[in-house]
């Protein structure tokens, strides 16, 4: 499974890239808010510290201003991608933008139902918003499974489940054990990821144990 990093942080991007487990970056516009900083300059530095897709989110609601939005941000870097909403008017610029070649990360998606018609209007991702579902009291692992099921019915569906608004270890993990293909996860979740106590308390019992070996440095 890929790892997208939830976040419009520089710093925490550069930090997570450092250590090689980084296959891309997704933003959204309340990330972009949240980084205080002028979008453009945000979505081309962050282009430059990762090589794999970075998501840049539209916010228009009509599909000609969608697709005015779309080109210019794709004019920024190679990596960027286009995110658009699961609406009627996100999908028709996601088949214009797919049929053009530009990369596509269809979001905001709830079901399995808008997956498929996301699949059919050719995104590159879908991002089902599994903690947003959780948090109204649903199992938002549920759709994920139900997404993964129905596109491995099509050989033809190409577009890659991005698992997205992941709150906790566990969604990763169940994600990879359902066979999603991406999962995009905020930086206090990666650190949580790499954290056991056993790995800790073990480290500390062989360096502890390696100060006994004579010689040793
Ligand atoms: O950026 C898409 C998604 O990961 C954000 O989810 O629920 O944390 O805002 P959320």
């Amino acid at each position: 499974m890929k790892f997208f990093i939830d976040t419009a942080d520089t710093d925490q991007i550069r930090a997570a890239a450092a250590i090689g487990v980084l296959d891309g970056v997704n933003t959204n516009p309340s990330l972009i808010a949240k980084s205080g900083r002028p979008f453009k300059d945000v979505i081309v530095e962050i282009c430059e510290l990762v090589d794999g897709p970075v998501s840049a989110e539209v916010t228009a609601t009509e599909t000609e201003a969608m697709l005015d939005e779309a080109r210019e941000y794709a004019s920024w870097a190679d990596n960027v991608i286009i995110k658009l909403p699961l609406i009627p008017e996100g999908l028709r610029a996601c088949k214009t933008l797919s049929d053009e070649g530009v990369g596509t990360n269809v979001t905001l998606c709830f079901s399995a139902n808008q997956a498929l018609l996301a699949a059919r209007a050719g995104a590159t991702y879908i991002s089902p918003f599994i903690g947003r579902l959780d948090d109204l009291g649903h199992e938002g692992m549920d759709v994920i499974a139900e997404i993964v099921t129905a596109y491995d019915n099509y050989p033809e569906i190409d577009t890659e489940v991005l698992v997205a608004s992941i709150r906790h270890p566990r969604h990763v993990t169940d994600a990879a054990l359902i066979g999603a293909d991406v999962a995009t996860v905020p930086p206090s979740v990666i650190d949580k990821m790499f954290k056991h106590p056993m790995t800790d308390i073990g480290l500390e019992k062989f360096l502890a144990d390696w100060e006994d070996v004579p010689g040793a440095s």
